[in-house]
């Protein structure tokens, strides 16, 4: 699948793109992405042999002029709600954004993230679309509200990444955000 904007084109990742994807996963931005470290751009090539053939779900975020590969998106299908059975539909998802910091402050993200829920809502068959990030993660929180997402909650010490330096859990702080289908199509 492709999905064509204005500026990008979100495609799958295919094995060249380590270089890029090296470049802002060597040192992941925010502590939710810390699990996702490449250390090493053999690193980078291993992982992107892993995510070639993911071609409904994991985007590439690329410049239309450049091809360079800026960021990424995903978001794969899931119950509403952990406890459901085995058979309810997998309606909702939840988007993971991250762009290489050298193109954030243009834009990019919010035409990325716009094109893809419009993909989701409109031929994956999402029904909800919900966001967590960070209490102090204003980039992220400030493109949820844009893409007329609302704020659920606020859920305290909800989730560790990273150990404080005694080895204990960091806890951190993290918002719900979300939209229904029907609230995207008023
Ligand atoms: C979160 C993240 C994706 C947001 O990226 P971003 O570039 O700040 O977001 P946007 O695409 O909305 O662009 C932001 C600004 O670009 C500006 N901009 C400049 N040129 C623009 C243009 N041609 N069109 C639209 N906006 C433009 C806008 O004014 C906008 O600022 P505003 O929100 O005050 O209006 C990015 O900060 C990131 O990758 N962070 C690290 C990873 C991360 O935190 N992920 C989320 C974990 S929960």
């Amino acid at each position: 699948m492709i999905i064509d904007t204005e500026r990008l084109i979100l495609r799958p990742f295919v094995e060249t793109d380590a270089e890029d994807v090296f470049e802002y996963l060597h040192k992941p931005a925010v502590n939710c992405f810390a699990s996702m470290k490449l250390d090493t751009i053999e690193d980078a090539k291993a992982e992107m042999k892993k995510r070639v053939g993911e071609t409904e779900y994991y985007f590439a975020i690329t410049l239309k002029d450049s091809g360079k590969v800026i960021g990424e998106i995903d978001a794969f299908p899931e119950a509403g709600e952990p406890h459901e059975g085995e058979n309810s539909p997998q309606d909702t998802f939840s988007p993971c954004w991250m762009l290489n910091l050298n193109y954030t402050g243009k834009g990019y993200a919010y035409e990325a993230a716009h094109a893809f829920f419009d993909y989701l809502f409109n031929e994956k068959g999402a029904r909800r679309i919900y966001a967590y990030t960070e209490d102090y993660n204003k980039p992220s929180q400030r493109l949820c509200e844009k893409l007329g997402m609302r704020r659920e909650g606020l859920f305290l010490e909800f989730i560790s990444f990273v150990n404080n330096p005694d080895g204990t859990p960091h806890y951190e702080n993290t918002y719900q955000y979300a939209i229904l289908r029907k609230e995207w199509n008023e």
